[in-house]
């Protein structure tokens, strides 16, 4: 590989979910423009519930992941070389950062560019779920016209959204649905009054929020605190015609309390692009339900989507090889370790040595 060049890898889901793509169209134009400074390789084609092997990644300087896993001993076995992790994406319950600050590596991720992406689809999940959407879909093509009246829609106008987690994509959600006239409510665990009034939300506690809400959004990434945070007790507090909309991770809601609560229809349904396991194993429970609608984690998967995310990789990657910042550091703390300093003092002084 070309010395004078930063050595990316891109981790094999990218081939894996590749099809009939081409890395032009799935948004590598970006890296293609940056060839004289970033010199791009392919790992072998995995799934996404397969980890990155660190065999693999002997003599990178980056790691560019899509959802594959990064696990400690393929980042140790990576470390000698490699600096940075750029998730191509905003979530980073996948790889562990703790392994990656202990060796050195700086992971960032590329949350603005997914933003309002994923919040639109939390809106059409919203509005997908309380329209009947699919289920209108088949009576239509099966000529069942009379058979609308039981599949009959709940209105987004005026009632009360409860984002849990009012981050970027929260927050974006919030703005989103302004001309819908929504009461909003909020809650994360260390949501201030002050906050949540600029985001143009009432913060309040998990259970007003489930007890009150007519759609529940949940927005919020995996994390330990997260993990679990709406279970049977939580949903039980939702409203007969409520609706809960998932664009977070799947984890954070008890997925088999959500399943009962779907079948009991002790709420009106769901809209669910995240699952406890992905991808939903045949025959999931959550797949027989007529009151949900799924989407296979790829709500807010666009082709300029794609290509902004990519864009916002190259673009921290060549910040990072002129000495400066990626604009999202996940583990800031790796930012002037010895271990770290070397690896970029050495990707640098090699990149300028080609300038
Ligand atoms: C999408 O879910 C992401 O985390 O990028």
């Amino acid at each position: 590989m070309d010395d004078r060049r930063m050595r990316i890898v891109a981790s094999g889901d990218y081939l894996h979910t590749m099809g009939p793509e081409t890395p032009e169209t799935m948004g590598f134009g970006a890296y293609r423009e940056a060839e004289a400074r970033l010199a791009l390789r392919f790992l072998p084609t995995g799934p996404q519930t397969a980890a990155v092997p660190g065999a693999e990644l002997a003599g990178a300087d980056a790691l560019l992941m899509l959802g594959q896993y990064l696990r400690r001993a393929d980042i140790e076995r990576a470390a000698a070389t490699l600096a940075l992790v750029a998730r191509a994406g905003v979530g980073v319950d996948k790889i562990d950062i703790e392994a990656c600050t202990a060796n050195g590596v700086l992971l960032f991720n590329a949350p603005d560019a997914l933003t309002e992406g994923t919040a639109a689809g939390a809106l059409a999940l919203m509005l997908a779920a309380s329209r009947q959407l699919v289920a209108m879909d088949r009576l239509t093509r099966e000529g069942r016209w009379d058979d609308r009246v039981n599949h009959r829609g709940r209105e987004i106008y005026g009632k009360t959204l409860g984002v849990v987690g009012p981050g970027r994509i929260g927050g974006e959600l919030i703005r989103l649905v302004a001309p819908f006239r929504m009461r909003v409510l909020a809650y994360s665990p260390r949501l201030t009054p002050e906050r949540a009034a600029a985001k143009g939300a009432q913060a309040v506690p998990l259970d007003r929020l489930m007890r009150e809400s007519d759609f529940v959004a949940i927005c919020c990434p995996l994390s330990e605190e997260t993990r679990g945070l709406v279970g049977a007790r939580e949903l039980g507090l939702m409203r007969k015609t409520a609706f809960l909309v998932n664009v977070g991770r799947g984890p954070v809601v008890d997925q088999d309390a959500l399943v009962a609560a779907l079948r009991a229809r002790s709420f009106a349904g769901a809209g669910l692009d995240v699952f406890s396991v992905q991808p939903v194993p045949a025959g999931d429970p959550i797949a027989t339900l007529d009151n949900v609608v799924l989407c296979p984690h790829a709500v807010c998967d666009t082709y300029e989507l794609r290509a902004d995310v990519l864009r916002s990789t190259v673009v921290d990657l060549l910040a990072i090889a002129d000495g400066g910042m990626p604009h999202a550091p996940v583990n800031p703390e790796v930012l002037g370790t010895p271990r770290f300093e070397a690896k970029r003092a050495a990707l640098v002084a090699r990149m300028r040595a080609g300038a």
